[in-house]
């Protein structure tokens, strides 16, 4: 489990998480959904260690994070960023083979070859497996990114709009993935969503921001409602049921 407690966070004077406090339960799919700016990257990145904290304190599995070391963290939480940065020329398997650093600090043992060819034929990337990072389309750069994450096997996922770029056949399929990772290899996942259907769908937990604070939380069933959406978002929502989900529609013309 993973506990934030009074996060406080500023770029500058502005205040971008205004006393965040929330429990990540383990063993499920929580989404963290809200506008452009509410601070979802901010406090996945605070929660991972990527941004140093200003104010309050992180539990990892009962341990307050500040007093652990980096690699023992990597080899507890992978993280998906939503922009990548890579300025070397490296191959899909070269890169998937860096998810395995926390574990094998650059010498690849059978082990770790094995979860790389594993995470690579889990993404559906083995006939590219050759190609540079460079030369892939969008989706396929994604899907090699959530593979290294998925190569570092760890106990925690946090995915930062992961399905960033991807055709509806492989958001559909990264959710599944997920979803198994969650109920047959225990794994606690995190993901950053824009498209409330697919949260609805997929997610065992919602969290919703709203400018730097959490706004609401709990099942889809439960956060999934005109009145928290129309909140969150700004919009006027329409709520329908198919096939005994929750389906959001926002294509109304009315004004909210
Ligand atoms: N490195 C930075 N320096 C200054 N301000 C930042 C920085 N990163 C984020 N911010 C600001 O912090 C606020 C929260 O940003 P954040 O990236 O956490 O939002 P988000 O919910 O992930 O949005 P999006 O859906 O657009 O990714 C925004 O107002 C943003 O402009
Ligand atoms: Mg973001």
């Amino acid at each position: 489990m993973i506990e934030v407690k009074n996060v406080h966070q500023s770029y500058g004077d502005t205040e971008v998480l205004r006393g965040v406090n929330l429990i990540i339960p383990e063993n499920q799919v929580t989404a963290l959904i809200g506008a452009n700016g509410a601070g979802k990257s901010t406090l996945l990145n605070v929660i991972t260690r990527l941004v140093s904290l200003r104010d309050g304190a992180v539990f990892l599995d009962g341990r307050d994070m500040a007093s652990m070391k980096s690699l023992e963290i990597a080899r507890t939480i992978g993280v998906l960023k939503q922009t990548h940065h890579i300025s070397i020329r490296i191959s899909i398997d070269d890169l998937v083979a860096f998810g395995r650093y926390p574990h094998s600090r650059g010498r690849l043992t059978e082990v770790d070859r094995a979860m790389i060819d594993e995470a690579i034929a889990y993404l559906r990337l083995e006939d590219i497996r050759g190609k540079y990072i460079d030369e892939l389309s969008g989706g396929q750069r994604q899907r090699a990114y959530i593979a290294m994450v998925l190569a570092q096997d760890t106990k925690y996922m946090f995915l930062d709009e992961p399905l960033n770029n991807m055709d509806i056949h492989f958001s559909v399929e990264i959710m599944r993935i997920l979803s198994r990772l969650v109920r047959d290899m225990g794994k606690t996942v995190v993901i950053v969503v824009h498209d409330i259907n697919f949260a609805a769908a997929y997610a065992d937990h919602i969290i919703a921001m709203k400018d730097g604070t959490i706004a609401a939380e709990g099942s889809a069933d439960r956060i999934i409602t005109k009145e928290i959406l129309d909140d969150i978002f700004g919009f006027n929502f329409n709520i329908a049921e198919v096939a005994g989900r929750k389906v959001c529609l926002y294509f109304s013309d009315e004004p909210s």
